[in-house]
């Protein structure tokens, strides 16, 4: 088969970035332009600055990815861009970029729902990683747990009715002092805390048993706080964090493992930010390999936002013959599996 390069564009939230990928598995460039320096001065990200940012940077880290591919330009066979979900200012500049690219190289143009991209990231460094599977995504502004039966077809088991595993990290961070972006202090600082000095409710949801709530626990650490506050205690920061991170890793486990047992799926991928926790990722293994389900997970690098995985994702769905329309839209509230 001829060899495929994509050139994948990424742009839905705070990282700008640009990719080149040879036949959906070999990275030959990954550039991503973080904006966390620029977001944590405000506590979050603030969606009229990254589309700014964006906006600012888009051109210069295309052109760096294509360089350090070593691939001319002639040579790519389609453009990738993530269209949603996400914050529409943000994901209107790689669209919009992206159109205008291939429109002026008379170059296919493949839009890239960003969960899926999310999933595809476990095929960069896993060759041997096939449909079907089962993933669990967690991000900063998703929980799903996906079966994937084919390449691009997915089936949504359960997601959060409330906030993201993300979402929460990056809340309970702020209530307990680490700041933005929380996910990686809340890692880091665990390993000097007690993940059983507080016991935080595990949520269950009786209508699915895939389905996730993290809000009850996120309010659950803040009463915690206010009543110790109130009774003129202090806290142990490392202990809040470990016992929070306890309880999201325990339902991130169970829940994945309640999958494995209804479907019985040989393999099962962890992928989106919060799959860089070290402390998941060493949970998810055991849990996989106490029931003999071969686990695999990206490198970190992958699990958070980047465009390698928006190229992969884009490679498959050029292959299915999915080629967008110069109308092509930014839609923040894409649903994963819908393609517009
Ligand atoms: O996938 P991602 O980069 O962006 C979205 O699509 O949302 O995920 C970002 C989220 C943030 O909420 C961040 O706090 C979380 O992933 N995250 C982590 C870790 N690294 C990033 N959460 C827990 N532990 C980490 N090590
Ligand atoms: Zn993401």
């Amino acid at each position: 088969m001829k060899d495929i390069r994509i050139l994948g564009i990424e742009s839905s939230c705070d990282e700008t970035a640009a990719s080149v990928v040879l036949n959906g598995r070999k990275v030959l460039s990954n550039i991503i332009s973080s904006q966390i320096d620029i977001h944590t001065l405000y506590g979050g990200v603030v969606p009229e600055i990254a589309s700014r940012k964006h906006m600012e940077r888009i051109d210069r880290v295309v052109n760096a990815a294509l360089k350090e591919s070593k691939v001319s330009i002639d040579d790519i066979d389609a453009i990738a861009v993530t269209y949603g979900p996400g914050l529409v200012g943000a994901l209107l500049v790689g669209v919009s970029y992206a159109k205008s690219y291939a429109w002026a190289l008379n170059k296919p143009l493949v839009g890239v729902h960003h969960i899926e991209g999310h999933i595809c990231a476990n095929y960069i460094e896993h060759e041997d990683l096939k449909p079907p599977f089962i993933s669990l995504v967690v991000s900063g502004g998703h929980t799903h747990l996906v079966k994937v039966s084919d390449y691009g077809k997915y089936e949504i088991l359960g997601r959060t009715r409330d906030d993201a595993a993300g979402e929460a990290f990056d809340k309970v961070a702020r209530v307990i002092g680490l700041g933005y972006p929380g996910g990686p202090k809340i890692d880091k600082v665990s390993y000097e805390g007690n993940p059983n000095a507080y016991s935080f409710p595990r949520a269950k949801i009786s209508e699915n048993e895939y389905d996730f709530s993290f809000s009850g626990l996120k309010s659950a650490v803040l009463n915690e706080l206010n009543s110790l506050k109130m009774n003129g205690q202090t806290y142990v920061q490392a202990d809040v964090a470990a016992s929070f991170q306890q309880a999201v890793v325990d339902v991130l486990v169970s829940h994945s493992m309640a999958a494995i047992d209804e479907y019985k799926p040989e393999c099962f991928a962890i992928a989106g930010g919060v799959a860089s926790n070290s402390h998941l990722r060493k949970a998810m293994e055991e849990a996989c390999a106490a029931k003999g389900v071969r686990f695999y997970m990206p490198s970190p690098v992958y699990c958070t936002d980047n465009a390698a995985m928006i190229a992969v994702a884009g490679y498959h769905e050029y292959l299915a013959g999915n080629i967008s329309g110069w109308d092509l839209n930014a839609i923040p509230g894409l649903k994963l599996g819908e393609r517009n």
